[in-house]
C-alpha cells in the first residue's frame, strides 16, 4: 500500500445513471441507454407473466388434451414474433448510429487539438503551439475537435461527463469530437489497460470562458514561468507535467523512483554501474530517460527532451533538491 494521496475525482454527480451531462452530445447517449434499459425490462416482465403463464395453463393433467394436439406450426404468431423485434432492432440500430455519426463527424467550424497518449500522460497540443500536460484547457460553448495518437501502447481517452471515449491507437489517428455546455473541471480517465501506471494515467478537461482560454493561451506560454522562484516552478510543474503519476515525494515506490531524498544519492544502475544523483545525472533521466534506469525499475519513462525548457529543467531539479 502507497500513502500517496490519490488525485481528487473530478466528476460531477448525475442522476442515479449517469454523471451529470455536460457536453451537448451526452443527452442522446443517456436517452438510447434508457430506452433500450427499460424496454428491456418492460419485454423481460412481459415475457415473465406470459411462461408462467402458459405453464400453469398447459401443464400436463389427465383432462388436458393440449399435449396430443401435435401443433407444430402458426404462420400468424411467427410472423408477429419476428417483425415487432425487427422493427425494434431497426429503430434502435437507426438511433445509434445516427447518434454515433453525430459523435464522431465534428462540425467543421471546430477547433483542433491534438492528444498525444503516452505511458502515462496526457500531452495537448493546441493551434497555437501551446503544449499543456494532464490538463485539457478548452472554451466553453465552443466545438472542440481532438485528434489522437499514442507513442506506444493503446490508450482510451474517456471523460465520463461527456460521455466521450475513443481509443488513442499507435501510427494512427483516431477524432472525436464535444462542445461543453458549462465551465468546470471534469476528470479525463485512461480507459484501455496500457500498464503499470495505467490507474494513474488520469487528466483534466478545464472547460472556460472564452475570454479565460485567451488569456490561458497567451499566459501558459513559456513567459509565464518567468518571475517564478525555480523550487516553486518545479513544485507546479511536477503535477502539471504529470510527473506525480510515476514518481512520490514521500518516498513511496511508485513506476518510477520516489523524489524524496534522491538527490546527492548514489544509484545502482540495471548494468550494475553505481551512479550519483547529481544535476547533471537528473537532467539526463528527463530528457533521455533510457540512457541509465535506476536497477528495479523498468526502462517505461517517456522522454521529455522538447516538453521541457532549461528553465522547467532547473526548476525540477532544485524541487527535488528540497524533497530531502
Ligand atoms: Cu493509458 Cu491506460
Amino acid at each position: 500500500m502507497t500513502n500517496t494521496p490519490k488525485a481528487e475525482i473530478l466528476i460531477s454527480k448525475g442522476g442515479f445513471w449517469f454523471p451529470e451531462a455536460i457536453s451537448t452530445q451526452a443527452h442522446q447517449v443517456d436517452q438510447i441507454f434508457h430506452f433500450i434499459l427499460w424496454a428491456s425490462i418492460i419485454l423481460f416482465l412481459i415475457l415473465t407473466v406470459v411462461v408462467g403463464y402458459f405453464l400453469y395453463k398447459y401443464k400436463r393433467t389427465p383432462e388436458n388434451t393440449y399435449a396430443k394436439k401435435h401443433v407444430t406450426h402458426n404462420n400468424v404468431l411467427e410472423i408477429t414474433w419476428t417483425v415487432i423485434p425487427l422493427v425494434l432492432v431497426l429503430f434502435i440500430f437507426y438511433w445509434g448510429y445516427s447518434g454515433y455519426l453525430k459523435m464522431t463527424i465534428p462540425p467543421a467550424n471546430a477547433s483542433e487539438i491534438r492528444v498525444t497518449g503516452r505511458k502515462w500522460m496526457w500531452q495537448f497540443d493546441y493551434p497555437n503551439g501551446n503544449k499543456s500536460i494532464g490538463e485539457l484547457v478548452v472554451p466553453v460553448h465552443t466545438p472542440i475537435r481532438l485528434v489522437m495518437s499514442s507513442e506506444d501502447v493503446l490508450h482510451s481517452f474517456f471523460v465520463p461527463n461527456f460521455r466521450v471515449k475513443r481509443d488513442l491507437v499507435p501510427n494512427r489517428y483516431t477524432r472525436i469530437w464535444f462542445e461543453a455546455k458549462r465551465t468546470g473541471n471534469f476528470q479525463i480517465f485512461c480507459a484501455e489497460f496500457c500498464g503499470d501506471g495505467h490507474s494513474d494515467m488520469m487528466g483534466v478537461v478545464r472547460v472556460v470562458t472564452a475570454s479565460e482560454y485567451q488569456k490561458w493561451l497567451k499566459e501558459s506560454g513559456a513567459a509565464a514561468s518567468e518571475g517564478v522562484p525555480l523550487d516553486q516552478l518545479g513544485e507546479k510543474l511536477y503535477t502539471s507535467k504529470g510527473c506525480n503519476a510515476c514518481h512520490s515525494t514521500d518516498g513511496s515506490a511508485k513506476v518510477g523512483p520516489s523524489w524524496k531524498g534522491i538527490y546527492g544519492a548514489t544509484h545502482t544502475l540495471a548494468s550494475g554501474q553505481t551512479v550519483k544523483v547529481d544535476d547533471n545525472y537528473i537532467r539526463e533521466s528527463m530528457v533521455d530517460p533510457k540512457a541509465k534506469v535506476t536497477a528495479g525499475f523498468q526502462p517505461v519513462m517517456p522522454p521529455f527532451a522538447g516538453l521541457l525548457n532549461d528553465r522547467e529543467i532547473a526548476g525540477l531539479i532544485e524541487y527535488i533538491k528540497k524533497l530531502k
